[in-house]
């Protein structure tokens, strides 16, 4: 582990060992605090993530019986009941395994009728929840982090994003076809995110590693919404080598 600009970077030889890696930071929290508040994040990146933590709760009795938990986003508009919506992929990847409370998990209303309610009312919860603990994040290859694209301006709380063509097309391996993926979102803000107490960041794979610089090293800027990150007191970076490639120019 490395401290750059403040922030602990991990890099680890493969994505199995970034994830059991992140996994284990993850789980931590929960031992260490069983009624933790985690910000969880869907995507590619933390699937190994999410299934060595249903290993360890399947083998290792990690409880997730008090943990209360807030998805960053989730597409608009989406039923739920999609299998290419973010609460069908929380749950066939993590809630449906684990012995978390229904009632505890929280994920953005991707079928809302009022949309401004919709994320006032997901601002409003977090708060009651006491504010996340440690928030999840992947990163898109713009910076975004959750669905905050690049912008003129940090985006402060919950609320409604059109989607950038570079995420619509990212993300268009998760569907049948490009004109299939939601060219809106629900994302909690870099405001929201930023006020997590902690911060565990997982990237992998060569196209990530021009981004992962920019964000450790680059300026701080909303139009990579991801350098806002050199902020935050806590924020741990969990990589694995081919994401961590252009960090080399930098580390001695
Ligand atoms: C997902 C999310 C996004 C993803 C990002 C990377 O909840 O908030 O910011 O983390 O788009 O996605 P993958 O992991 O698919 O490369």
């Amino acid at each position: 582990m490395k401290i750059i600009n403040g922030m602990k970077v991990y890099v680890e030889p493969s994505y199995e060992e970034m994830s059991t890696l992140a996994a284990r930071l993850v789980g931590a929290q929960i031992r260490l605090e069983p009624n933790s508040v985690l910000g969880l994040a869907t995507g590619g990146t933390p699937v190994g993530m999410y299934k060595e933590l249903v290993r360890m709760h399947k083998e290792e009795g990690l409880d997730f019986s008090k943990i209360t938990t807030f998805n960053l986003d989730e597409y608009y508009p989406l039923s739920r009941e999609s299998d290419q919506s973010y609460y069908y992929y929380m749950t066939d990847h993590l809630f449906s395994h684990v012995n978390i409370n229904k009632d505890q998990i929280h994920i953005p209303n991707g079928e809302a009728k009022e949309v401004e309610l919709e994320c006032i009312n997901y601002e409003k919860k977090i708060q009651k929840a006491g504010g996340i603990d440690l928030q999840v994040l992947g990163i898109g290859n713009n910076g975004h982090i959750g669905f905050n694209e690049p912008e003129e301006s940090f985006a402060k709380r919950t609320h409604l994003v059109d989607l950038v063509e570079d995420t619509i097309q990212a993300n268009s391996r998760f569907f049948d076809s490009i004109d299939d993926v939601p060219k809106q979102a629900l994302s909690m803000g870099i405001g929201s995110i930023i006020k997590a107490k902690k911060i565990v960041l997982l990237a992998n794979g060569s196209h990530k590693a021009k981004i992962i610089a920019e964000t450790i090293y680059g300026d701080v800027r909303p139009q990579v919404p991801s350098t806002i990150l050199q902020f935050h007191p806590d924020v741990t970076f969990v990589l694995d080598a081919e994401a961590a490639a252009e960090l080399k120019k930098y580390i001695k």
